[in-house]
């Protein structure tokens, strides 16, 4: 399908000429990259940019066409989003400066056309394109991809901990006048990652399908706890961070607002972006450079988010008394932060069932026999059966030992559980 941005940016910009470059990466709408040919000349409503975004948002999701219809709502939740982190009035706009992590700033929403523009980051990756180009064999080295990702994850960690934080959702809700929902997400997520479970886990034979199907059916239509409730990225994957190649002081910007909104954050965000990194970790070469760079990667992302939270997430703790015999809960640990520890057990383990079965393997055209996929359903049920029914489950003697023998301890590492 196609757009004329053209037709539409000279009505709105019309003193200027731009030439247009299609961006690739999304599937959902269509992105160009418009440069002014004469920056020079005056009289452009865009005086401070030489180049811009601009993105379409179809009645469908653009890759797949009408069969696949989706709301053009979604762009009012990007545009909303976006103007909160826009310059001087924007609640959020201050939010990424100690982090050195920009969003791009609103610049202009045309809600008929379904167009909207705003600030160009530049030239950049996103992470996966960024960590794809790391060598993946061990005979390479990568010291400054070694260097990089530490502070990369780390930059991202922070970021995300203040958006998650109570205070930014108090200030976006009294800038929103308390309408702070994103209506759209809610189902399509039901369908598309809940609703999946239970036929991916059948397929690779996992035992227990039904109760673990039932377990991230539960915690995803559950009300949420008041601790929980955070401005949430809505859709947080690789693909929304951008960065150049450098050494970890580098442009990176955070993209892709559409599903935003009051959601879930530690148990949302982050172990969703997580599973994404967690299955490159499994999939890359075992002592390769990639696989060191996305460990450490992690551990950044997960130690500073850990730091930059612990003000408003008290840290859960799976008591483990000497003799590994009894688990005892901690009476001074307040229960929804062991809820929402639980809750993002089930939502790491969906993803990464999700992702292994959908993700687009070259190497492996028949997935069920493929024994890396198999080992990613199976360590994404891990995480599911770790969670248990309920919080006594989770707290049981026996899987509380088990817990702590997280695969690269990411979850345990993101909620600060050091045993
Ligand atoms: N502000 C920006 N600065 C530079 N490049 C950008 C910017 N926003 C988007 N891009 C580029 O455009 C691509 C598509 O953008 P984006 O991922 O937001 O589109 P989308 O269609 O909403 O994606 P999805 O289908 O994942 O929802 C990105 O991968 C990136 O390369
Ligand atoms: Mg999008």
């Amino acid at each position: 399908m196609a757009f004329n941005f053209e037709a539409f940016l000279s009505k709105v910009d019309p003193s200027q000429k731009y030439k247009y470059q299609s961006l690739t990466g999304g599937l959902v709408n269509l992105t160009v990259r418009a440069t002014k040919l004469s920056p020079f000349v005056d009289g452009s409503i865009f005086p401070k940019h030489d180049t811009l975004i601009l993105k379409y948002a179809p009645p469908f999701v653009a890759m797949i066409g009408e069969a696949a219809p989706f709301s053009q709502d979604r762009q009012l939740m990007e545009a909303r989003a976006l103007a909160q982190f826009t310059s001087p009035q924007g609640p959020l706009s201050d939010l990424g400066r100690p982090s050195s992590v920009s969003v791009p700033e609103l610049l202009y929403h045309s809600p008929e056309e379904h167009v909207l523009v705003f600030q160009d980051l530049g030239p950049l990756l996103t992470l996966y394109e960024y960590l794809a180009a790391i060598p993946n064999e061990t005979t390479f080295t990568s010291i400054s991809a070694q260097e990089a990702c530490p502070k990369i994850g780390s930059r991202i960690g922070e970021f995300f901990a203040r958006l998650h934080s109570p205070n930014s959702l108090e200030q976006v809700s009294i800038w929103m006048s308390g309408d702070v929902q994103n209506p759209l997400g809610k189902d399509l997520v039901l369908q598309a990652a809940v609703m999946t479970i239970k036929d991916y886990l059948t397929r690779f034979n996992i035992p227990g399908v039904h109760s673990l199907s039932s377990r991230v059916l539960t915690d995803y239509q559950r009300d949420d706890l008041p601790m929980e409730r955070c401005f949430a990225l809505g859709d947080f994957t690789p693909g929304a961070v951008l960065l150049a190649v450098s050494d970890g002081d580098q442009p990176l910007g955070i993209i892709d607002w559409e599903f935003s909104g009051v959601g879930r954050g530690p148990n949302g965000d982050m172990p969703q972006f997580l599973a994404s990194l967690h299955l490159l970790l499994l999939a890359a070469s075992p002592h390769s450079p990639r696989q060191s760079a996305i460990n450490l990667l992690i551990q950044g992302v997960c130690s500073a988010y850990r730091q930059h939270s612990s003000k408003w997430l008290p840290q859960p703790h799976l008591k483990l008394p000497t003799g590994l015999s009894v688990t005892q809960r901690d009476p001074e640990v307040p229960s929804e932060s062991l809820q929402v520890f639980r809750s993002a057990l089930i939502l790491h383990g969906r993803e990464l069932i999700n992702n292994a079965v959908e993700r687009e393997w070259p190497d492996s055209p028949q997935k069920e026999s493929s024994v890396l996929i198999q080992e990613i359903v199976r360590k994404g049920a891990w995480y599911i059966e770790r969670a248990g029914d309920d919080i006594e489950e989770m707290l049981d003697a026996t899987n509380v030992e088990q817990l702590l023998q997280e695969d690269s301890r990411i979850m345990l590492r993101l909620f600060g559980i050091e045993n």
